[in-house]
């Protein structure tokens, strides 16, 4: 479903590989995002997400946490400089940071993270060997929008893996990535057209308050 809302300004904040910055680079080239990535933005200089950003001539940003005297004063600054591309929408993709309480409460309700468990399971790290060490039988992805319970905001929509007994960490989280570039775009697109909200602390699509899991699509 398209509507006639004006394009939105996305900025998208990472720490490593960024693949799933560029299924959302992707998207929005295709037009299935009704938006342009305006600045990507990483606490790690490092990142190949950087070079993704690059290649796509979108500017890209790197801010060293060890030049801020504390986490506070790397997110103001880090919040000046997203403010700068009036963003519509804040896309943290695999940034590994935890965020001051100021720069949640500055973003809440068009900041989105992805987190790769079925949330409420497993926030916080290494969810995919806490999945194998819980013997699960599936295993998954979660978009949310952030508030300032880690891992904790409003489920929007996640995407479920089988895990098998063979696996090892890095085979369930390349299983998991792969939903993770399917489902994060789509969330994008949703909040983009206009159709995804954050009232009273739940998600709501279409004007329909999305449950404990998101959007169901089975
Ligand atoms: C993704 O799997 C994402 O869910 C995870 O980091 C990976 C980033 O991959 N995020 C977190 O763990 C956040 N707590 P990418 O850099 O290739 O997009």
């Amino acid at each position: 479903m398209k509507n006639n809302a004006p394009q939105k300004n996305i900025v998208v904040l990472i720490s490593g590989s960024g693949s799933n910055l560029q299924a959302i680079l992707d998207a929005c080239q295709n037009q299935h995002i009704n938006a342009s990535i305006k600045a990507v933005f990483s606490n790690k200089a490092e990142a190949y997400g950087l070079e993704r950003a690059r290649t796509s001539e979108v500017p890209a940003h790197s801010l060293d946490p060890k030049s801020f005297e504390s986490r506070e004063a790397f997110d103001r600054e880090l919040m000046q400089q997203i403010d700068a591309y009036q963003p519509d929408l804040i896309v943290l993709a695999g940034y590994m940071r935890i965020l001051s309480a100021d720069f949640v409460r500055h973003y809440l309700g068009k900041m989105i993270n992805i987190h790769p468990s079925l949330l409420p399971k497993y926030p916080g790290l290494h969810t995919h060997q806490r999945a194998i060490d819980a013997k699960d039988k599936e295993h998954g992805t979660s978009v949310h929008f952030v508030t300032e319970e880690l891992d904790g905001g409003p489920v929007i929509l996640q995407a479920k893996v089988p895990v098998f007994a063979e696996d090892d960490a890095d085979e369930l989280a390349s299983r998991v990535l792969t939903q993770e570039h399917q489902i994060y775009p789509l969330v994008c697109q949703w909040f983009c057209d206009d159709r995804l909200v954050m009232k009273e602390g739940c998600a709501e699509l279409d004007g329909n308050t999305l449950g404990k899991h998101g959007y169901a699509q089975d």
